[in-house]
């Protein structure tokens, strides 16, 4: 089996738009997939599924052996969703940091949310308020720690004390992914992460990436970069229209593609490329 499982996923929009067409996925520990698709194909939709923020018709999703996704459970608690999104990181092409916050507090805010909740579901078990604050500053402290560390690893140290508006895009951008890694997800995915930014500003957040591919870390990234796509992948996935078209290695999805589709898609985009 393997560590993500994706099966069968099947969306409809209310309108009656299919936007998901028996969808079958699946990803090994520390390999990046890249989805790859012209506009309107599902690949945000299939990535926002696989995030908990929309809800499939029908499918199964197991990651690591364990069921997150069942088609035929409907209406499941929110505390239930909230813990299994847990298991994935999503960055988006918007950033979309907290701009009241530092950049520092955009990194440990939620990991310090999520351990105030764990200590507060101990009172049962360690009945000492004093006891139990102490736990939650040394935990707090790792938090802290492991933040610094994140920071370190984008090049971002001497921007902890600011605000988002006072970076470039690409330092958002390099923030937001330091934020998912910060909630420890098993699996990374981006939507199109160096589509907002400049030409200059793309490729500092995807040497970040890159280097995360280093720490074997699992990945998904929906991206238009298809040098990067090429570069980065183990395996890449060609969306159009609601299905996968075709999937394969980099050098099998552009160097030798099968269906006509695919085959249109890279001479559009090799054409606006200028190759
Ligand atoms: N909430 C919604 N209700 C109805 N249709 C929707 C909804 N969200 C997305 N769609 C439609 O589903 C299709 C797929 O959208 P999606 O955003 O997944 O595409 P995409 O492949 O990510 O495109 P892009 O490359 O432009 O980001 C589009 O035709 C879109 O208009
Ligand atoms: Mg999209």
């Amino acid at each position: 089996m393997s560590y993500l499982e994706i099966k069968n996923f099947n969306k409809t929009f209310s309108d009656g738009f299919q936007v998901l067409k028996d969808i079958n996925v699946t990803v090994e520990k520390g390999e990046v997939l890249s989805i790859i698709g012209s506009s309107g194909s599902g690949k945000t939709t299939l990535l926002r599924c696989i995030n908990f923020l929309e809800t499939t018709d029908s499918g199964t999703m197991v990651l690591d052996g364990e069921l997150l996704i069942d088609g035929n459970i409907k209406n499941e608690k929110e505390s239930a969703l909230r813990e299994k999104r847990l298991n994935f990181g999503l960055v988006f092409q918007s950033f979309n940091l907290f701009p009241q916050y530092t950049v520092f507090k955009n990194l440990t805010l939620a990991p310090t949310l999520l351990l105030k909740d764990k200590i507060n579901g101990l009172k049962k078990t360690i009945k000492s308020r004093k006891e139990r604050q102490k736990l939650f500053l040394e935990e707090r402290e790792k938090i802290r720690e492991d933040c610094r560390t994140l920071l370190k690893k984008i090049g971002l140290e001497e921007k902890s004390n600011s605000y988002p508006c006072d970076l470039s895009g690409g330092q958002c951008q390099r923030v937001a992914i330091a934020r998912a890694l910060a909630l420890k997800p098993k699996v990374l995915c981006f939507d199109e992460p160096t589509s907002a930014l400049d030409p200059e500003l793309t490729g500092e957040v995807l040497k970040v990436i890159k280097s995360l591919k280093g720490e074997d870390r699992t990945m998904i990234i929906v991206t238009h970069e298809m040098g990067f796509a090429k570069n980065v992948s183990d395996k890449v996935v060609f969306m159009a229209d609601g299905i996968i078209e075709e999937e394969g290695t980099p050098t099998e999805i552009f160097e030798n593609p099968k269906s006509e589709k695919l085959k249109n898609f890279l001479k559009n985009v090799n054409e606006k490329d200028g190759d």
